[in-house]
């Protein structure tokens, strides 16, 4: 496992393949394990670097809230001891809110994004006090019944009821999660800014995915981002909810590895 210490925390990555980089962010409350099914496809021909972000996977938490600004930092310095002066920068869900305020800071280092699952506004206030009940649940409870409230969310009924090596892969990432890293994820994704203004200002070629059945983030959002940015094209995936990655393997990856060719 490769780890590297940023920021006075230690952060595990995967960097595999060769070829133009691309970085893999995941989203809430994952880890690098959710790009699974998309490092082997992507890496024949790219160099594929996911980090845990700090909370996360083999990451350790820190004391403070992971706002979007420094979640999307670290991944900046990580490129920095990597070398890599820029890439595409794809994330889902939370991950998609770190790549957009990565983009708002370091523009120049983006060839291009990849938005899955995921939108440009911020919280509203239901939905920050919501995290903040869930960040005290984690902290007093641990992971297991956040997990087992969020399933239903974030996959189809359809996956929940035929697919249980994919109920039990996200369950397992869910519950490998750090309490601390997650309640500090929960308050960061709470103070998030509203990147709608931003959308338009996005320069760089976008593919933004998402599941047709998404609970979490639904389609209209990636329509609202997708009618924003300019160079920008929306795949819609059938029979898939929140992880769309997961659920719709083939043609999550098969349009990922289009919009490379040709972007
Ligand atoms: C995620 O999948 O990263 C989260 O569900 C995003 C969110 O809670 O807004």
């Amino acid at each position: 496992m490769n780890s590297v210490r940023i920021n006075g925390t230690n952060l595990a990555y995967t960097d595999t393949g060769v070829g133009r980089p691309i970085v893999l962010i995941h989203g809430y409350p994952f880890n690098r394990s959710l790009w699974t099914e998309q490092i082997p496809a992507l890496s024949n021909s790219n160099r594929i670097i996911a980090p845990d972000l700090r909370g996360f996977g083999d990451s350790d938490a820190s004391p403070d809230v992971s706002t979007m600004n420094s979640l999307a930092t670290d991944v900046a310095v990580l490129m920095d001891q990597l070398e890599i002066p820029r890439a595409t920068i794809g994330g889902l869900s939370m991950g998609g809110y770190v790549a957009l305020a990565f983009y708002k800071q370091f523009p120049s280092r983006v060839r291009a994004l990849v938005l899955a699952d995921t939108r440009a506004q911020g919280d509203t206030e239901e939905a920050k006090q919501t995290r903040a009940q869930q960040a005290e649940k984690a902290l007093s409870e641990g992971m297991a019944g956040i997990a087992d409230a969020m399933l239903p969310k974030l996959l189809t009924p359809e996956t929940v009821s035929k697919r249980p090596e994919i109920v039990k892969f996200v369950r397992d990432m869910m519950l490998q999660t750090k309490p601390e890293g997650a309640a500090a994820a929960l308050r960061g994704m709470a103070e998030r800014e509203d990147q709608t203004e931003l959308l338009m200002k996005i320069t760089v070629p976008t593919l933004i995915l998402v599941g047709a059945e998404d609970a979490i983030t639904p389609v209209a959002d990636s329509e609202k981002m997708q009618n924003a940015i300019d160079d920008s094209r929306l795949v819609v995936l059938d029979h898939a909810g929140h992880v769309s990655n997961l659920e719709r393997t083939q043609q999550f990856n098969d349009a990922f590895l289009h919009f490379l060719t040709h972007s």
